[in-house]
């Protein structure tokens, strides 16, 4: 069998570790060749595809980042007058069967899953990964790139105490998530948030205020706060500069705030993703030899297994308030916006 392989979307840590799960698997224990295509869907457009040995596979368990380049090219997306720009499925199914690929393997989060759906009804043989910082894809107890976004954001909290501390502030910290909390609140509870707001949750500033005084009133005059990107700001203002003269305006406490960015999704991937990658990647080929196509690779419990490729296109996991995390973190006196 041939198969092609791509990567779409944000990039994070373990792609490349997919990539090696998927294409030693295939390559060693099933004797596949596999295609490597660049930059994502994009890749199928320009027929910049290229053949993926055992040596291009060195060094790639830890390496951030993909060797495939990826996009957000989004080919099956109509533009605002119905039609596409030009014919670009006919251009992908005329570079699928020109190569003569048996099956294209999707590594990627809620849009490439979306892509992947209407490129299996559009008659290719597709497996998929869920791959995504923000954990936010559908049918999947985690994906890959959400521990390591949540190990680099749990460290910066960690570091904001001592200043916090030292210079009696409250300090402001946005980590992304898209339009969901998850990274916001697994690294919140982990780096010993005070106050973790999610855009599942609305909040109300006179609660967070409260909050931040009655610690004061606990000889603890200062406070970290935690915040996803994707929390409701009116006028679309920048959430961690929102909620930080929010606070000051409120408090009185001199509040700084630091936007942690891209650097959630840059370096090397943890142990964890690191084997979660490898066990995806092997899953996916596995269900290629067995001719089970129109599935996504996904973590249920601890055991690896494999969802309709339907169920999940188009569909968020969102964080749900009665999560344990945040039963539990309230019984401490966490402060999640209400
Ligand atoms: O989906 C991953 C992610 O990092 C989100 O958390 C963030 O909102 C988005 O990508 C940023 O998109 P871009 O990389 O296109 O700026």
């Amino acid at each position: 069998m041939r198969i092609g392989i791509l990567t779409s979307g944000g990039d994070c840590p373990g792609i490349n570790a997919t990539i090696r799960g998927v294409c030693k698997t295939a390559i060693n224990h099933f004797g596949m060749e596999v295609y490597g295509i660049h930059n994502g869907f994009r890749g199928l457009l320009d027929d910049n595809i290229e053949q993926l040995t055992d040596r291009s596979l060195t060094g790639l368990l830890n390496m951030g980042g993909t060797i495939l380049g990826t996009s957000r090219e989004k080919p099956f997306k109509r533009r605002a007058s119905g039609v596409f720009s030009e014919d670009k499925p006919a251009i992908i199914l005329k570079t699928i069967r020109e190569r003569q690929l048996d099956c294209i393997v999707c590594i990627g989060g809620n849009g490439t899953q979306k892509t992947a759906a209407k490129l299996m009804q559009a008659g290719v043989n597709v497996v998929s990964i869920p791959k995504t910082i923000d954990n936010d894809v559908w049918g999947t107890d985690m994906s890959f790139g959400f521990d390591s976004a949540v190990t680099i954001a749990s460290d910066a909290i960690d570091r904001l105490h001592s200043t916090a501390s030292s210079h009696q502030r409250v300090m402001v910290i946005e980590v992304m998530g898209h339009k969901a909390g998850w990274i916001a609140l697994y690294s919140g509870m982990a780096g010993g948030g005070d106050i973790i707001l999610l855009p599942e949750i609305p909040f109300d500033i006179h609660r967070i205020g409260d909050t931040i005084i009655s610690r004061l009133k606990k000889g603890k005059p200062y406070s970290i706060v935690v915040v996803a990107e994707g929390i409701a700001t009116p006028d679309g203002k920048k959430p961690a500069q929102y909620i930080a003269e929010e606070i000051e305006y409120e408090t009185g406490f001199e509040t700084r705030e630091t936007v942690l960015g891209y650097i959630q999704r840059g370096g090397a991937p943890t142990p964890f993703d690191r084997n979660l990658a490898t066990r995806m990647g092997g899953y996916a080929t596995e269900l290629i030899s067995k001719g089970e196509f129109g599935k996504m690779v996904a973590l249920q419990g601890n055991v690896i297994g494999a969802v309709d490729l339907e169920q999940v296109a188009g569909k968020l996991k969102l964080v749900t308030e009665d999560h344990d995390l945040i039963v539990q973190g309230q019984r401490m006196g966490i402060c999640f916006g209400r």
